[in-house]
């Protein structure tokens, strides 16, 4: 048993994921687990994992998906995140992806705050998110947790939240399944989660840069926006995609109706 459990979903991005892995290991906190799971990467890929598979802190699991058109028929990071919270064992749940990197007081802070106010389920930080723009500049963005909100699609990406996990069993009875694998919400699959969450419960802030987020030039949100002919076969693939403007507006309108 850990007090937390980390999911970390990974696919193609040897470059990045090392750094990923030990910005986790690496943390002020400790009691936790590391899930992680990789979506059958390439062999570069899997020489950087394997190097860290001596930690017994991680348990790691590897898809049997091969195909482009297998990857474009879910979500895939919502499968693999489905997959992994049936098997965690933490009392708290935070996700990763191989492009972002924990600051090293991530969980010992967002612990804290748990640990101290019963009544809050989930929070979420500041992150820095970093893109390559052309040219090889690089482009950042602070994004800020400022506020309890009942609005975080799209206001807050996954690698900056922790929730308990007895809220599961709610988002399950209501929905069937934890995180939505619908690729119709491919490009904002965490922001559907968190819709499902804030039919609930907000998101409780902590005012301070917790993780930085890169937008490499394989992140499918660099390649939703290259042109149709230029795209990979996996977003080819896809069906059309709902969109942040859709979830936010139902969720004005619960509001709307808790006041
Ligand atoms: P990523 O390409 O980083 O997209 P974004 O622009 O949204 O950051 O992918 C997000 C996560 O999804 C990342 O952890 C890798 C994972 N993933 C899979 O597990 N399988 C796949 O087939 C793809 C394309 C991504
Ligand atoms: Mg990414």
């Amino acid at each position: 048993m850990s007090k937390v459990s980390v999911i970390m979903t990974s696919y193609n991005k040897p470059q990045y994921i090392g750094k990923a892995i030990e910005g986790i290991l690496k943390q002020t906190f400790t009691d936790f687990e590391l899930l992680l799971m990789d979506d059958n990467s390439n062999d570069e890929t899997q020489q950087v994992i394997e190097g860290f598979l001596t930690d017994e802190r991680i348990k790691y699991f590897r898809s049997d998906i091969t195909s482009d058109s297998e990857r474009a028929e879910k979500i895939r990071y919502a499968a693999l995140i489905n997959k992994a919270l049936g098997m965690i064992s933490g009392q708290y749940i935070s996700y990763a992806t191989d492009d972002n990197i924990f600051r090293p007081q991530r969980l010992e802070k967002m612990v804290d705050l748990l640990e101290s106010h019963e009544d809050i389920k989930i929070v979420y930080s500041d992150s820095m998110v970093f893109s390559l723009e052309a040219e090889g500049k690089q482009k950042s963005m602070h994004r800020m947790a400022k506020s309890i909100t009942w609005l975080a699609p799209c206001q807050v990406d996954h690698c900056s939240i922790m929730h308990r996990a007895d809220i599961l069993p709610v988002i399950y009875d209501r929905w069937g399944s934890y995180w939505d694998e619908d690729p119709q919400f491919y490009f904002i699959g965490d922001a559907r989660f968190f819709w499902r969450l804030n039919h609930y419960w907000p998101f409780y802030p902590i005012n301070e840069i917790l993780d930085d987020n890169y937008i490499t030039e394989i992140s499918l949100h660099t390649q939703m926006r290259a042109k149709d002919n230029e795209k990979n076969s996996i977003l080819r693939q896809l069906p059309e995609q709902k969109t942040c403007r859709e979830l936010r507006q139902y969720l004005r309108s619960l509001n709307g109706a808790r006041k």
